[in-house]
């Protein structure tokens, strides 16, 4: 087998030799395989004129890297040849590398083609063509066309020719830099309706969201008449919090299927997937799902639904110990990419917030929960880490809408990054405030504890 240091030697030859080779070792799929996947770049006077007698090959491996490099001679004959590759082609793969392989040509022959291709039925070759044509932006055939897309039945195009040609340009010139906040809003606990308190404060304040919000009729301090109010309830929230959160940031919601028990022997009791609802609201107003992180927590720590079973161990009835919940990770939707969040920090920021070594590198994060007397439902310490870590840059300013007993805004605080929070109950507030004297960190900071009225005279813009 040829090493990549043979192929470069053969290549800078010229390359009668890698054709004699090839023809020698027809049968060998393997031998001429090594030999296209190492071609690496090729020069102008590259003769690849034995390259399309293997586009015959039976393996569709071989088809594939035979058309990706006839991409890198970009001579009119390889042009029909990939045009005949597009047109005979049945495997998918082969045939979207023939379409990129033509946009890669930069050839204007390639135009009518492309154009042609804007009809195929794969999305991923239309996508191909797309980048071959984006080449030529700024021609208004070519423009034309592909603005007819954003009406396209398939939402990666959609998404594509909307960043290329109806993007945002909204005015931002009153707005706080991105990587700054409002000093009226660090590191500050207000006690009132979310909602209410949102409406009053200007878009693109927060850098994250990480909340917990109440559970369905679950627990004391949240009851709903219905089901559909509850998400109706969280609709509103999460709409308020998309239009104050900046361009491009991370809004991250804990929740899990709950239980409502039933009422006696003679009823079934009800599991209301509160994840998996909630999910489509979000998305719909705007949300990019990004990750679904599972927090797992040891079985002895959760209540256990197995007993029945482990006496019967008839199927159907069985139980499983819920040991899960859902970090569902959204972003706030936006045609820049993550890099453009990022540039807008400084050097120094970006180096100081950079995660340490022993971060978690899987979706499922090991933590035990948390128990309070005061509050019944209180993230853990090292949750709040982790998110605040992991999605937000030292100075950011971290939301919690439902803020309960303010772990999260006591977590981001020691991390370096300002809070916000909110809490309608006036006990759990209370509880909030007295970290006062039983923890330094609010104290330190001053933070400010607030009505909402209190609060409405401190928004400056
Ligand atoms: C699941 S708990 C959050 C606990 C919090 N993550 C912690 O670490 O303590 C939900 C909180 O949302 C609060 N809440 C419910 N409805 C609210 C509303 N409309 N506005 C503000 N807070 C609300 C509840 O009082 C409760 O404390």
């Amino acid at each position: 087998m040829l090493t990549k240091e043979n192929i470069k030697e053969l290549k800078a030859k010229g390359n009668d030799d890698i054709a004699f080779l090839i023809r020698e070792n027809l049968k060998s799929n393997k031998y001429i395989l090594n030999i296209l996947e190492n071609l690496g770049r090729l020069p102008n006077d590259f003769d690849g004129s034995w390259l399309p007698e293997l586009l015959e090959n039976k393996s569709q491996q071989v088809r594939y890297w035979v058309v990706k490099n006839l991409g890198k001679i970009s001579s009119d004959q390889n042009l029909d040849t990939l045009i005949n590759v597009l047109n005979c082609e049945e495997d998918t793969t082969v045939r979207r590398e023939a379409v990129s392989s033509i946009g890669r040509m930069r050839n204007p022959k390639a135009q009518n083609i492309l154009i042609q291709i804007l009809n195929d039925k794969d999305p991923k070759v239309i996508i191909q063509a797309i980048r071959g044509l984006l080449i030529f932006k700024g021609n208004e055939r070519i423009d034309n066309c592909l603005k007819e897309l954003i009406n396209h039945e398939n939402e990666m195009i959609r998404t594509v020719i909307y960043k290329e040609y109806f993007a945002n340009t909204k005015d931002k010139t009153n707005q706080q830099p991105h990587s700054k906040s409002y000093d009226f809003l660090k590191n500050v606990i207000v006690n009132g309706d979310v909602r209410e308190i949102l409406r009053s404060i200007p878009e693109e304040s927060f850098h994250l969201t990480f909340t917990s919000p109440p559970y369905y009729n679950a627990r004391d301090y949240s009851i709903y008449p219905s089901y559909q109010a509850y998400l109706d309830f969280l609709n509103e929230v999460f709409l308020e919090v998309f239009k104050k959160t900046k361009e491009g940031r991370f809004l991250i919601v804990n929740t899990s299927p709950i239980i409502i028990p039933r009422i006696s022997r003679s009823h079934s009791s009800k599991r209301y997937p509160i994840p998996f609802d909630l999910h489509p609201y979000l998305v719909n107003m705007g949300w990019e799902f990004i990750d679904d992180i599972i927090w797992l927590k040891p079985e002895a720590s959760v209540k256990n639904r197995n007993a029945g079973f482990l006496q019967h161990r008839k199927p159907i009835g069985y139980k499983p110990n819920a040991i899960t919940e859902y970090l569902m990770v959204y972003r706030k939707q936006t045609d820049k990419l993550i890099d453009w969040n990022i540039k807008q920090y400084n050097w120094k920021t970006i180096k100081e917030s950079k995660v340490e070594d022993g971060y978690e590198t899987s979706n499922v994060w090991r933590i035990d929960p948390k128990f309070d007397k005061t509050h019944s439902a209180v993230f853990p310490v090292e949750l709040c880490k982790r998110v605040v870590e992991y999605y937000s840059f030292k100075g950011d300013l971290v939301f919690d809408p439902f803020g309960g007993s303010g772990t999260l805004g006591r977590t981001a605080k020691s991390l370096n990054r300002y809070f916000f929070l909110t809490e309608i109950e006036k006990k759990y507030f209370e509880y909030m405030k007295s970290f006062l004297t039983k923890d330094t960190i609010f104290n330190e900071l001053s933070s400010k504890f607030l009505t909402y009225p209190e609060f409405k005279k401190t928004i400056i813009t």
